[in-house]
C-alpha cells in the first residue's frame, strides 16, 4: 500500500491480480461482478485498519474475558449508481451495521459532465462517517458531484473508494474536496478523447450489469 497525503494506492498482489482480470475484455459479467465485490472487500480490509476498538467483557465457554470490539461508530456506504453498486456487498459484509445510501448519476455523452437522477441517503447522515463507492474515477466529475450532495447534508467525514483512478480525476477530486481521502486500487495512465480511462476496463456499469 502506498500512503500519500490524501490518497492510498493498493499494492497488494491479490488486488493487483484481480484488477488485471477485470481489465481483460474476455472476462464476462458474472466473474466481473464477483471480482468487483472481492476487490472492494480486500480494499475495505485496509481502509478499516484504523477503526477504534473498545474492551468489553464477555463470557467464553471457559471463563469471563475482556476482549476488543469495534467501538460503535456510525457509518454509511454510498455507492454511485450504477457501477458503485458492485462494490457494496464487499464493504457491507465487513461493516454490516453501516447504512446504505444511493446517488444516481450518469455522464452526459457529449460534455462528460454528471447528471443526477436519484439521491436517497440515510437519515442523520451528517453524524456518520461516509464511504462513497465507485469503481471508476475518470474525469472526477461524478465523484465531485456525489460528494458535494453529501456535504450539502452536513457531512464532514467522507472517504472515496475506487478500483481504477485516472490522474485527471484524482487532481479534480483533490482540488474540489481536499478533505476527502481517496483509496484507489490502481492509478492508470490517462483518459482518452471520450474520457474513458486508459488502459482501464471499459464501461464498468455495462460490464457489471451486462448491458452492452
Ligand atoms: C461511470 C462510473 C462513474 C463515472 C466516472 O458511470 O461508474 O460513476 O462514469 O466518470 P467521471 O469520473 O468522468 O465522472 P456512468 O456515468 O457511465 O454511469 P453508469 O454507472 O450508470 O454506467
Ligand atoms: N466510466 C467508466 O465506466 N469507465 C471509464 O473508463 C470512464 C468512466
Amino acid at each position: 500500500m502506498e500512503n500519500m497525503d490524501n490518497i492510498t494506492i493498493f499494492t497488494h498482489p491479490l488486488i493487483q491480480h484481480k484488477i488485471s482480470t477485470l481489465r481483460d475484455i474476455n472476462t464476462g459479467s458474472k466473474l466481473f461482478r464477483e471480482l468487483v465485490e472481492e476487490i472492494a472487500m480486500l480494499m475495505g480490509y485496509e481502509v478499516f485498519r484504523d477503526l477504534p476498538l473498545e474492551e468489553l467483557e464477555i463470557e467464553t465457554p471457559l471463563c469471563r474475558a475482556t476482549v476488543p470490539f469495534i467501538k460503535g461508530k456510525k457509518m454509511a456506504i454510498v455507492p454511485i449508481l450504477r457501477a458503485g453498486l458492485g462494490m457494496v456487498n464487499g464493504i457491507h459484509a465487513l461493516i454490516p451495521s453501516a447504512k446504505v445510501g444511493h446517488i444516481g448519476l450518469y455522464r452526459d455523452h457529449e460534455t462528460h459532465e454528471p447528471h443526477e437522477y436519484y439521491c436517497k441517503l440515510p437519515e442523520n447522515i451528517d453524524q456518520r462517517e461516509v464511504y462513497v463507492l465507485d469503481p471508476m474515477l475518470a474525469t472526477g466529475g461524478s465523484a465531485e458531484a456525489a460528494i458535494q450532495f453529501i456535504k450539502d447534508r452536513g457531512c464532514t467525514n467522507i472517504k472515496f473508494l475506487c478500483i481504477i483512478a485516472a490522474p485527471e480525476g484524482i487532481k479534480r477530486l483533490h482540488a474540489a474536496h481536499p478533505d476527502v481521502h481517496i483509496y484507489a486500487g490502481q492509478v492508470d495512465k490517462c483518459l482518452n478523447e471520450n474520457c474513458y480511462i486508459l488502459p482501464g476496463l471499459g464501461d464498468a456499469g455495462d460490464r457489471i450489469f451486462g448491458t452492452k
